[in-house]
């Protein structure tokens, strides 16, 4: 049957791997959705650079929300990232010509996630983003979807690839905080701006979007407190040990009888505990529910292919989508039907 038309913006680490994967899983790919997937058209900064992948079947546009609105596509996925510009002018223009939109964007949606949700609500057409928390690990489906019913009293984790990378090669190796940053840009974990790793905002960033779905409330990004990693040296990390602890760096939101509290800091958690055994890249998320209990979801957080598998994931969910059969709305539950959100006192 008919394929599915997707436009990537934003060619980049996860973008390229996107894009390969989407060209060298196509069989299966095809057979699992019952169309295929074919990349019409793509943006990116720079058009030459070599990115181990033929992207000459598909049109170019040197501005991507000229391809947001272009018809085209299907769908535009978005990998530009940042919370304004370029990333924002795309997705809106995208959802207002009705196009599903994929995005990997943490910043974006914690900023303006609502607002996006409420127009692709009011078109009737999808807005995806696995991607956007805890990197490859299925944490939105698994929230959104698969724990229907349950009351959430507290989701809390690893959430940024970064920096646990950074703790753990600063425990096991004893190597500085800059030699271990270094190598996490290298190996394409980190923000274009690493202060976003490093200071918490990345982690913040996830961790309100998973504020919402746990609690049903709206979006509050700015109701956070956060405490990077940048400060923790050697000796903070050798004290931890001769406790018994290891230093992670925890986004926590629970439920309290006055409202919502959220946080992002460093934590020290006993070595014995399985979150203090998610070493490197890995991601962990923790949920706590009335119905299920306590769930823990760990897998790679960050890097290209982890990335783009959920990007790919999301692709696909729309290649089966029928009409009027979707995964419901974007944050649960309708926009409108959203709680406010009221901090913890
Ligand atoms: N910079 C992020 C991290 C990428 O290190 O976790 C994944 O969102």
């Amino acid at each position: 049957s008919e394929a599915l038309r997707v436009g990537i913006a934003g060619l980049g680490t996860v973008g390229a791997s996107v894009a390969r994967v989407l060209a060298d899983k196509a069989a299966e790919l095809t057979r699992q959705c019952g169309r295929p997937i074919v990349v019409s058209g793509v943006s990116a900064r720079e058009r030459a650079r070599d990115r181990g992948v033929d992207l000459s079947a598909a049109q170019w546009f040197d501005d991507p929300v000229e391809l947001a609105g272009w018809d085209g596509i299907d769908v535009f996925v978005e990998l530009i990232g940042g919370d304004e510009g370029a990333a924002l002018d795309c997705v809106k223009t995208a959802l207002e010509a009705g196009r599903h939109v994929v995005t990997a964007n943490k910043a974006l949606l914690a900023k303006h996630g609502l607002a996006l949700a409420d127009i692709a609500e009011q078109k009737g057409v999808l807005l995806n983003y696995e991607a956007a928390v805890a990197g490859g690990i299925p944490v939105i489906k698994t929230m959104r979807e698969a724990m229907a019913g349950n009351t959430v009293s507290r989701v809390f984790g690893i959430l940024n690839g970064t920096c646990n990378y950074i703790l753990t090669r600063m425990e096991a190796e004893g190597i500085s905080f800059e030699e271990c940053l270094a190598d996490a840009q290298r190996l394409g974990y980190a923000e274009a701006d690493p202060t976003f790793d490093i200071e918490g905002h990345d982690t913040a960033h996830k961790l309100a979007i998973l504020t919402s779905l746990a609690f049903g409330s709206r979006i509050a990004a700015d109701d956070i407190y956060m405490e990077g990693i940048s400060n923790i040296t050697q000796a903070d990390i050798r004290a931890a040990a001769e406790l018994g602890y290891r230093i992670k760096l925890l986004g926590v939101a629970q439920r309290t009888e006055s409202g919502i509290e959220q946080r992002v800091h460093p934590t020290m958690v006993p070595t014995a505990s399985v979150i203090a055994q998610v070493h490197g890249v890995t991601n962990a998320v923790a949920v706590e529910t009335d119905i299920l209990g306590e769930l823990l979801l760990s897998g790679p957080g960050a890097g290209g292919n982890a990335t783009a598998s959920a990007v790919v994931g999301d692709v696909a969910d729309i290649a089966k989508s029928r009409p009027g059969f979707q995964h419901g709305p974007v944050f649960g539950r309708p926009v409108k039907e959203l709680s406010p959100y009221k901090r913890a006192q």
